[in-house]
């Protein structure tokens, strides 16, 4: 059926002793894990260890990959191919490559023969070296560092991958794939882009000329089974008492703000922050690319929209939060604040919508603070810094502080009550921190979860409207233990 069959090249390949394994090279130290026999000392003392990718492919696997590829495309009528199923299409692709690696008797056992058809059926039909990578829910984030670096985190540690692109063309060529997806496009005109995948991950690509080495591509995973306040606790991010302060913190209405650097959990504990809602309350998200996943009956979720390739059409965060208000909304939720909507969001939460929850990158509740403060300047607003401040002490009531330590976990450090001021100076105070002990043998910090000592914070008669004041001080109490 796709007749340029008879194209292919019939030229044998050299004979069997020079034919090119296929094996694995030998695995060299994976470097994501320390050594545990070497004391701490000389460990921090010694050079950081290479990245060495694990399971690496051999030169001369992606060689025979690359010829078998080029055969393929001029066997196959692709415009064909296209009108397939997904199975007929890998079935199609299947049986050339089986008659090219016949032609061409290229050696190579059952298992290495499937392993390329795979990778060249996930060229064809899919993101290519990135497919086996999607398909894993257990990586957090997809690094593309041009064609022949690709770094994965799992486990709150970014190892290499042996993944490689053919080259920068075929690397391009997928993240076009991607992001014209969502109708963008990303060329030496417009080098930058966020997209996208069908399964709700976040992409970024950063093109050459402004990545110099080749285009740069990084998802953030979306992960299918969201974690919940139990997960945190069972990996120790916060222990029982402060997720049941947490618990009573989003159920009591207070506003809340999640802090955090990059990576650090901030979307995740605010989504575990969200199943507290009680069901009546209608909820309304505005997110940059929906990754909440609300369990309540009644959400309406909105995303922005960037500029189209004419740079029109936008539609920014502070449009949709601006919008909400207009939507009777019980409770805003901001996937992040990052701008002039910051101004906006503090006002529906001083204004009736209390309950409402952002994250917001900032490595302490008080640069957190200062970060609303400098969002709301840059957005215009000529107000005194006085007001300002009075307006964030009047709209945030809790800050929490995420935190992804160097050991690649991730911990709730600081759950932080807005106080008041006192001239201009915003008072806070610590209701629960971490205290970090050490680190065991293997590398991973030890520390605990405390309270310091506030037995009445200033939502005390907030939570006892809502009828959790025993509750909340049960919780107090068992953080001081
Ligand atoms: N407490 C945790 N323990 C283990 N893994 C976590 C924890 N919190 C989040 N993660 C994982 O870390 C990754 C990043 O989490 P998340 O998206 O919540 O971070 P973020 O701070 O919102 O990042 P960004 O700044 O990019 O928006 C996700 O894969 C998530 O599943
Ligand atoms: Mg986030």
């Amino acid at each position: 059926m796709f007749g340029k069959r008879a194209a292919v090249d019939s030229k044998p390949t050299p004979p069997r002793a020079e034919a090119p394994a296929l094996r694995a090279a030998p695995r060299t130290d994976g470097g994501s894990s320390r050594d545990s026999a070497s004391p701490p000392l000389a460990a921090a003392l010694a050079p950081p260890r290479p990245f060495a990718a694990a399971d690496e492919r051999s030169d001369d696997y992606y060689q025979i990959k690359t010829t078998i590829f080029s055969a393929l495309i001029d066997t196959i009528d692709l415009a064909q191919l296209a009108q397939l199923d997904a199975d007929s299409a890998r079935e199609e692709i299947r049986d050339i490559v089986n008659e090219i690696i016949s032609i061409k008797a290229v050696v190579m056992s059952i298992a290495e023969q499937e392993h390329l058809l795979q990778d060249i059926c996930n060229d064809v039909l899919g993101y290519g070296p990135l497919e086996p990578l999607l398909a894993r829910d257990d990586i957090a984030d997809i690094m593309v560092n041009g064609a022949g670096r690709v770094f994965i985190e799992v486990a709150g540690k970014v190892q290499l991958t042996s993944i490689r692109f053919r080259d920068n063309a075929q690397l391009m060529n997928i993240c076009q794939r991607i992001v014209s997806q969502v109708g963008r496009r990303v060329d030496e005109s417009s080098p930058i882009c966020d997209a996208r995948l069908l399964d709700g991950s976040r992409v970024n690509v950063i093109a050459p000329p402004l990545s110099l080495d080749g285009p740069t591509l990084t998802i953030r995973k979306f992960k299918k089974d969201k974690l919940r306040m139990e997960d945190l606790v069972r990996f120790g991010s916060i222990n029982e008492a402060g997720a049941r302060l947490l618990g009573i913190i989003g159920r009591c209405r207070c506003n809340v703000l999640i802090s955090g650097g990059t990576g650090s959990g901030k979307t995740t504990l605010l989504n575990c922050m969200t199943a507290f809602i009680d069901a009546e309350e209608r909820i309304i998200t505005c997110e940059d690319a929906a990754e909440l996943q609300l369990q309540q009956p009644h959400v309406v979720r909105l995303e922005t929209r960037p500029p189209n390739l004419e740079g029109q059409g936008q539609i920014t965060m502070r449009d949709l939060v601006r919008n909400c208000l207009r939507m009777r909304p019980e409770r805003i939720i901001v996937g992040e604040v990052r701008g002039p909507e910051a101004f906006d969001l503090l006002q529906a939460m001083n204004t009736g919508h209390d309950g409402s929850m952002g994250t917001l990158h900032a490595n302490s509740p008080r640069e957190a603070m200062s970060r609303l403060e400098s969002m709301i300047t840059m957005g215009g607003f000529q107000l005194p810094t006085k007001t300002i401040r009075e307006m964030i002490v009047g709209s945030i009531d809790v800050i929490v502080q995420a935190e992804r330590l160097r050991d690649g976990t991730r911990r709730i450090i600081k759950i932080t009550e807005v106080v008041g001021t006192e001239g201009e100076v915003v008072i806070t105070q610590d209701l629960l921190t971490y205290e970090m002990s050490g680190e065991d043998e293997s590398g991973r910090i030890k520390g605990r979860h405390a309270g310091t000592g506030i037995v009445r914070p200033t939502f005390w008669e907030r939570a006892r409207y809502y009828g959790l004041e025993r509750e909340l001080a049960d919780s107090l109490d068992k953080l001081q233990a």
